[in-house]
């Protein structure tokens, strides 16, 4: 072979290997090499989350923050769970509207995603809790909250049609429900539903009347309400919502710097940011 046949072969080998690793890692930010490394990729981003996304904070209240209100009207302090919260996104656009008196409780598998969230929401710390937990494993019991979110972040979960389940199961009879689907699904195949699927999967986790809407570039929003009624919640406090993730029976009560549960005894640090540490006692 000539040398200059085989420069080339090079060359054509090294873009074909950085365009796998630029899709891989970058485009399809790990979903593809599994739940470590979408969550590697995170920690090792979260201190640019921020600045690269850019969220208009008028954008988030009025895209956001304002239909959830109006949905919930005129109750106005839900107990509200944020499931992938990434750096507090949706309880800042919650807690900054005039008319909320609820509480949010942030959850994310990435530790220093939520430690971007504390650093950003720390005006309102008294009205939100971040936990580091994963959404495959909600650690709350059934039918506890009013409002249920989970936003850019199903088609970076292995397990999404799992994912989905929790957030029907901790969502109350009647409660609020929006999540947001991709529509930008070029570069994701078999990660991204269409919207009659979505809609199917949400019916059979028992989220009825769900509704697409237009959103941004890359998502729709889909709002629904789980089947049935019940009485809103309001903004309880942790201790009575806040399940063992290891027994899963247990309620985890709070002893200074932790949480015990009063069943197994498992033991959840919080973190100096203020962050339930809960996902090592998952594991
Ligand atoms: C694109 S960010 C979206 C963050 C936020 N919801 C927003 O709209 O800005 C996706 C988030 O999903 C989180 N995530 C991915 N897989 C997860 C899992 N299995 N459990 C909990 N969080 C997860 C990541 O850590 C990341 O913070």
């Amino acid at each position: 072979m000539t040398d200059w046949l085989s420069m080339l072969l090079l060359v054509l080998l090294a873009v074909a290997i950085i365009a796998l690793g630029w899709w891989l890692l970058i485009a399809t930010e790990g979903v593809y090499l599994g739940r470590r490394i979408v969550i590697w990729l995170y920690d090792l981003f979260a201190h640019r989350y921020d600045r690269v996304k850019n969220y208009y904070r008028e954008y988030e209240h009025m895209y956001l923050a304002q239909p959830i209100m109006e949905r919930i009207a005129p109750h106005r302090s839900p107990l509200v769970l944020d499931v992938a919260t990434g750096t507090g996104r949706l309880p800042l656009a919650l807690l900054r509207h005039a008319h909320f008196q609820g509480r949010v409780i942030g959850l994310d598998l990435s530790r220093r995603m939520l430690h971007q969230a504390t650093q950003n929401l720390y005006v309102f710390e008294d009205r939100v809790t971040f936990i580091w937990g994963s959404a495959e494993n909600l650690p709350f019991p059934d039918d506890t909250f009013d409002v249920v979110t989970c936003l850019e972040a199903l088609e970076f979960m292995v397990r999404p049609q799992a994912v989905l389940g929790e957030l029907a199961r901790v969502l109350r009879p009647g409660g609020l429900l929006l999540i947001s689907q991709r529509i930008n699904t070029r570069l994701m195949p078999g990660k991204t539903w269409s919207s009659g699927q979505i809609l199917e999967l949400l019916a059979r986790c028992g989220v009825e009347d769900a509704q697409a809407q237009i959103w941004q570039v890359d998502y729709r929003k889909i709002w629904g309400y789980k089947t049935g009624s019940s009485p809103a919640a309001g903004a309880r406090p942790l201790d009575e919502v806040l399940r063992c993730p290891r027994c899963r029976s247990g309620l985890m009560k709070q002893r200074e710097q932790s949480w015990f549960c009063d069943s197994c005894g498992a033991r959840a640090v919080i973190g100096a940011d203020g962050v339930i540490e809960l996902f090592p006692v998952e594991r």
